[in-house]
This record gives C-alpha cells, sequence and structure tokens, in this order.
C-alpha cells in the first residue's frame, strides 16, 4: 500500500514547480473527465498563492488526424500517461495551443508540454510578452521549430475547429489576447480566461486535495482543520471571494504582531499550516458577500472580475461584440472554461443575458468588494502604466512583440 502510494507521488511530481512557486508546488494531482464521448476531455489540477486554490484546466479535442490540446496544463508523469493512453485510442496529439498572452500560468506549462510531446505542432497567440524583461520567443522556451502563431502563420484543424479573438488589447505592462476555440461537431466553446461559471459548491478536483478549502474555512490560525462537508462549503465561498476580488470587502488584514503572536500553536506546527499564521479575519457579513457575487444560477456566466475591472473598463465595445459573436455560432450549446466550471450550458440565450447585463449595470463598480480592483486600476491609469484606450496600438503595431 505504502509503495503505491509512493509510485502515485512520483507520478505527481513536477520538479520545475520554482518557475512559478505558488501552490501545490512540487506534488499537482490531476482530475481526468470525459466531457463529450470520444471527443473532449478536461485534465484539471489546481493553482493558487497562499491556498486561494482555484481549477486549471487542460481541454483536449479530437480533431482529424488527432488530438489537440487547449491551453495545457503542467505535464507530471500522470498527465503524460493519461495522455498516451488517450493518443493510443484516438491519434497522436498533433496541435498544442496556447490561446492567451496575459495568462502566465497557462504559458509555462507548454515548453514542456511540447518537449514531452516532440512531433505536436506549437500554436501560440500574438503578441507573447514577459515581464519584467522582454524576452525573445525562444527564451520563452517556445521550439522555435515547430512553433506557429495563431492566425499570423494560419489555424490549426479549421475543418473541425473555428478560432475567435479576443484583443488585442494593450495594457502597457503587456497585451492581452485571448483566442477562443469553438467545436463544429460538439456546439462546444473552449476558452481560457475570459467567460467562467463559478459552481456555488467546490468542484470534485478538490476531492484530491480539500486542504485548500479547509485552511480557508478557519476563523484563525491556531483554529484545527477539520474536514466535513460544511467547511469544505464555508472554504470554497471564502476562496471565490479571493479569488475574483483579490481582497474581498468582508476580509481585513490583521495586523502582522498580532498574527505572528497566535502561530506556533500546539497542533498548528506544520509548514503545510503556515505554522498557524493566518492573517485574516472575516466580517460577519462576508457569506452575504458570496452570495451575491453567486446570485445567478450556476449555469450563467461571468466575464471573471479581475479582467472585468481591470481589462475591458474601457473596451466593452470590444468584449460585447466577442461575445455576441460567440452567440452567432451555429449550433453552440456549451462552454469549457480553463478555470472554475466546465461544461456549462451556453448558448445564444445565456451569451444575450450576459451582454445585456454588462450593459445594464455600470462596467466599472468602484464600491464594496470592487474596491480594491478600482483602485488598481485607478492607480494604473493615473500612473500612464496602462494607457486611457487599451485598442490605441500606435498605428496597428503591439509594442515590444516578440514575434514581430
Ligand atoms: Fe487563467
Amino acid at each position: 500500500m505504502e509503495g503505491q502510494a509512493r509510485l502515485a507521488l512520483n507520478s505527481q511530481r513536477w520538479d520545475w514547480w520554482p518557475l512559478l512557486p505558488i501552490y501545490p508546488y512540487g506534488i499537482r494531482k490531476t482530475l481526468v473527465r470525459e466531457l463529450v464521448a470520444d471527443r473532449l476531455w478536461s485534465f484539471e489540477q489546481l493553482h493558487g498563492i497562499w491556498y486561494v486554490a482555484v481549477p486549471i484546466r487542460m481541454t483536449v479535442i479530437k480533431v482529424t488526424g488527432g488530438l489537440l490540446l487547449y491551453a495545457p496544463i503542467t505535464p507530471t508523469p500522470e498527465v503524460c500517461t493519461k495522455l498516451k493512453e488517450l493518443e493510443s485510442l484516438h491519434g497522436p496529439i498533433c496541435s498544442i495551443v496556447l490561446p492567451t498572452t496575459s495568462g502566465l500560468e497557462h504559458k509555462l506549462s507548454v515548453p514542456a508540454m511540447a518537449r514531452a510531446f516532440p512531433k505536436a505542432t506549437v500554436w501560440v497567440s500574438d503578441y507573447q510578452w514577459s515581464f519584467p524583461i522582454r524576452l525573445p520567443s525562444s527564451w520563452l522556451g517556445f521550439p522555435a521549430d515547430r512553433t506557429k502563431i495563431l492566425f499570423r502563420d494560419g489555424l490549426p484543424h479549421t475543418t473541425d475547429l473555428e478560432w475567435i479573438s479576443l484583443g488585442p488589447l494593450h495594457l502597457g505592462l503587456g497585451t492581452f489576447l485571448e483566442v477562443a476555440c469553438f467545436d463544429r461537431l460538439t456546439g462546444s466553446l473552449i476558452v481560457t480566461d475570459a467567460l467562467v461559471s463559478i459552481p456555488k459548491t467546490p468542484l470534485s478536483v478538490f476531492d484530491l486535495d480539500p486542504l485548500p478549502l479547509l485552511f480557508h474555512a478557519r476563523e484563525n490560525g491556531f483554529e484545527p482543520i477539520l474536514d466535513t462537508p460544511e467547511m469544505r462549503q464555508k472554504g470554497w465561498l471564502r476562496i471565490v471571494l479571493f479569488a475574483n476580488y483579490l481582497r474581498p470587502a468582508s476580509l481585513e488584514i490583521r495586523p502582522l504582531f498580532d498574527s505572528l503572536r497566535e502561530s506556533f500553536s500546539p497542533g498548528c506546527r506544520q509548514s503545510k499550516l503556515h505554522f498557524g499564521f493566518y492573517p485574516f479575519q472575516w466580517k460577519p457579513e462576508w457569506q452575504s458577500d458570496a452570495e451575491e457575487l453567486l446570485s445567478t444560477p450556476s449555469a450563467m456566466l461571468l466575464v471573471a472580475p479581475v479582467l472585468q475591472r481591470l481589462v475591458f473598463p474601457r473596451a466593452q465595445v470590444l468584449l460585447l461584440a466577442w461575445i455576441r459573436r460567440l452567440a452567432n455560432l451555429p449550433g453552440l450549446c456549451r462552454l469549457i472554461s480553463a478555470h472554475y466550471d466546465s461544461p456549462v450550458d451556453c448558448g445564444p440565450q445565456q451569451l444575450e443575458i450576459l451582454a445585456s447585463r454588462l450593459l445594464q449595470k455600470p462596467s466599472s463598480p468602484n464600491q464594496g468588494s470592487w474596491a480594491t480592483l478600482a483602485f488598481i486600476d485607478d492607480l494604473l491609469l493615473r500612473n500612464g502604466i496602462v494607457p486611457a484606450d487599451p485598442q490605441d496600438f500606435d498605428g496597428g503595431n503591439a509594442p515590444n512583440s516578440p514575434w514581430a
């Protein structure tokens, strides 16, 4: 039994975790699900900072001639084994797609996935960038001899798939560009960060590792970890608030000295519990804040609040045009996003409701839980780090694009 556990652990190892040192660090457990029989599969892991862990998803699509990977996740031995099982049934992995310029969590896995499948063509969205130093594309690890740029060098598998671009938007530090993929056969729309569906209860990938939920379900650092359905649910709602608003209005950061004084209490002297260091204090209204965010039926769609407040407040026309273009995709019935819940029902009606909601509500609220995002946006704008017109590319040329 112990040997089996060790084998499982070895298959989940990821020694390159220091490249982006976030939870779960060197051990990445993966949930594999078949979303549509013999056509679409989801590979999910958790990732996050300070146990604010949300699912990150790679979608595998059966295309003519093999398989396509959309938004690769960390290719642990476990992931590669599962992918090779799919290859034996459905043909080789022929394309690996990085559909975003800005999501570092999606970029980092691409070079390793490309090395794991050396015959696959790597497709990346245009205007890739790195921070704080602008590096040439080959230095970012993309294999030069088999990397192509979406749209500029063509598009993969167009008999099966349609590709729809959101952006580019100039954000000062870099460019936002996301490319959605529509699988015509199944009516499935696959996106990266722009659209999400946040469920009211924790996703099944947390069954592999409920610790992030239980860590944040506590009221203080010396409260022991207790694994019950109620605590998992409480932790999930708090993680949703953290992940969407960075610092929700119902959260207070406690003085450092107070948090340190409570550290190293009996039962909490473990690194996985941060030795009892827990600088958060939730106000009583936290639950109603979470319920307000999740008040729409779970199948309804959201533009992730971080993107809505930091990327799109001055580009809502572009966002609405993209949503309406998606709504016109023939046969659209399902959404698969790289984060949170998937698949969810999604047709023209849901997208029209989303577009109407965006038009009705102020796109850039400044109050309540939005205050931190509004503060960041205002700071970036006032200091000229973010341009007032993100669609202004100085005559059409993206700044510092390593592909130019
Ligand atoms: Fe992402």
